[in-house]
């Protein structure tokens, strides 16, 4: 059910529980001095004994508060007015949110905070409240017997109805985001290539988006050599989805989304470790990415012509394994030695690429969990960029920035190509031991013909390994926000 919103008296709004933001200065205004008015004092009681600081994310809950109507309070901390942004004020949402989403049928009033900050709209509080009543209700408990997360039966947003439209983008994005982390959280016997085309293939008919899945059969047709050498050790046939958006007019320029799906990469014959390959599900987070991205895209209607490009398969060992030592021959003709069948997300993605040039496309972005070298560089929480087109990137930053997401750029100077020299075919698909995440960018850039491009590599921050207050464990659909914030920003035609 959508979130309801109207400006309200807050002691007297009906629900399950009242969350309420509170700033660390502990003086109350307006509509906070009216809860503690009506509250008998609870709020400054609260902070004169120190059982509440408005410390950023503190939960304070309260059950049967007299003076409201609301069964319990939620008091949540936002820190410091004035240096609260919509990364902050998201993670003080979802803490909230998530906290009171533990239990059945739970109907939740959010008071939109009176005192914003320039470095926080209004707008942009009230969408990210709307994400987050989404976000916060689903969780990695998709085959546990009993859930721990629950969907709310009501969300009521105290706040100035004009803020109705942001409040809605809000929910889109996290109806969204959920698709992306279900995707990428269920388990690899459950998700194959198959299995994922199906569920992109329904999405896409409730959305009226035309999908073209193809089968192997097709994929050999379309010369997709390095695709198909990766998916031939698996029995789950392999499989590459097209979803076309068209909400730009006819000529106008492509964006095209390009996503790495290997729904479980083992390594290959050179093969992981237990430990490495524990959560290898994740592997296909840049096409469940964009998967959810296109569908947020259409819902939302923007005004530009949009493709998802997902090359699916699954990376396995068996009699009918890809070799080292083994060419293969790329869609654009390109021959690749294979030194390492664990380096098999770029040989997916460069069938990938190629076929999205081939068919037209103006900006490419491409997402994939690629190397275990750029969570080395970056950490698990920010996302590594590379590029072939300066401007483009900048685009692409400006809008993770908006949307709230960390990425970083990684150079990519022509020194990195020569680590991918081979002596026995035109480029070998491993650039050795060092700078792992750029030398992996210099061999997709093979394949986009110019194109202006931006890589994306999500494998840090796609797939979180512990829960933590303010965000479930296991997927978090990293950069969708990202794509959606780029797709409004609209592009141009290459010069
Ligand atoms: N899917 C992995 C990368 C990865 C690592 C994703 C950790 C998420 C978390 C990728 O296919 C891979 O195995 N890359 C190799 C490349 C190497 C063989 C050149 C890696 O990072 O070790
Ligand atoms: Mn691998
Ligand atoms: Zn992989």
């Amino acid at each position: 059910m959508p979130l309801e919103i109207s400006s309200h008296v807050w002691s007297e709004i009906d629900a399950d529980w009242l969350i309420v933001c509170v700033s660390d200065s502990s003086e109350f205004s307006g509509a906070l001095s009216d809860l503690n008015q009506s509250t008998g004092g609870l709020l400054k009681r609260l902070f004169d004994q120190k059982d509440a600081t408005g410390k950023l994310a503190e939960l304070v809950p309260v059950h049967a508060p007299n003076g409201i109507k609301a069964k319990r309070l939620l008091l949540v901390g936002i820190g410091a007015v004035d240096s609260l942004d919509r990364v902050k004020f998201e993670k003080a949402a979802m803490s909230a949110l998530r906290n009171v989403a533990t239990k059945k049928e739970v109907s939740v009033a959010f008071a939109l905070p009176e005192q914003l900050d320039p470095n926080l709209s209004a707008n942009t509080a009230a969408e990210v409240i709307g994400t987050a009543s989404r976000v916060a209700t689903a969780g990695q408990d998709l085959l546990k017997s009993e859930a721990t997360r629950f969907e709310f039966v009501r969300v009521h947003l105290i706040a100035n109805p004009d803020l109705a439209d942001a409040a809605r983008r809000g929910e889109v994005l996290g109806e969204a985001i959920n698709l992306t982390r279900e995707l990428i959280n269920l388990p690899p016997q459950h998700l194959t290539p198959e299995s994922f085309a199906e569920r992109a293939r329904e999405v896409s008919a409730g959305l009226g988006l035309s999908c073209d899945v193809m089968d192997r059969d097709r994929l050999v047709v379309e010369r997709m050599g390095s695709l198909l050498a990766v998916a031939q050790g698996s029995v789950e046939p392999p499989r590459v989805v097209v979803i076309d958006y068209k909400g730009g007019a006819a000529g106008a320029p492509t964006l095209a989304l390009v996503g790495k799906g290997v729904t479980f990469d083992s390594g290959g014959l050179s093969i992981k470790p237990t430990d490495g390959m524990l959560t290898m599900k994740c592997d296909m987070a840049g096409a469940a990415t964009v998967l959810g991205a296109i569908t947020a895209i259409a819902k939302l209607k923007l005004p530009i012509n949009v493709t998802a490009y997902m090359g699916l398969v699954e990376n396995m060992i068996s009699g009918s394994s890809y070799k080292l030592g083994d060419i293969l021959k790329a869609r654009n003709g390109v021959t690749i030695e294979v030194q390492n069948t664990d380096a098999e997300g770029r040989l997916v993605l460069a069938d990938v690429l190629s076929y999205a040039v081939d068919r037209g496309v103006d900006r490419i972005v491409d997402l994939a969990t690629l190397t275990g070298a750029c969570v080395v560089a970056l950490g698990e929480e920010v996302v590594g960029s590379m590029t072939n087109n300066q401007a483009w990137c900048d685009q692409v930053s400006t809008a993770a920035k908006q949307a709230g997401e960390l990425m970083w750029q990684l150079p990519m100077f022509d020194l990195y190509t020569d680590l991918l020299k081979s002596d026995v075919a035109d480029c070998r698909n491993i650039g050795g031991r060092w700078g792992g995440a750029i030398t992996a960018g210099k061999f997709l850039e093979k394949f986009v013909s110019g194109k202006p491009w931006v890589h994306l590599d999500i494998a840090g921050p796609a797939f979180a390994s512990s829960n933590k207050p303010h965000r479930e464990g296991g997927a978090t659909g990293v950069m969708l926000r990202t794509l959606v914030e780029l797709a409004a920003g609209g592009i141009e035609a290459p010069a």
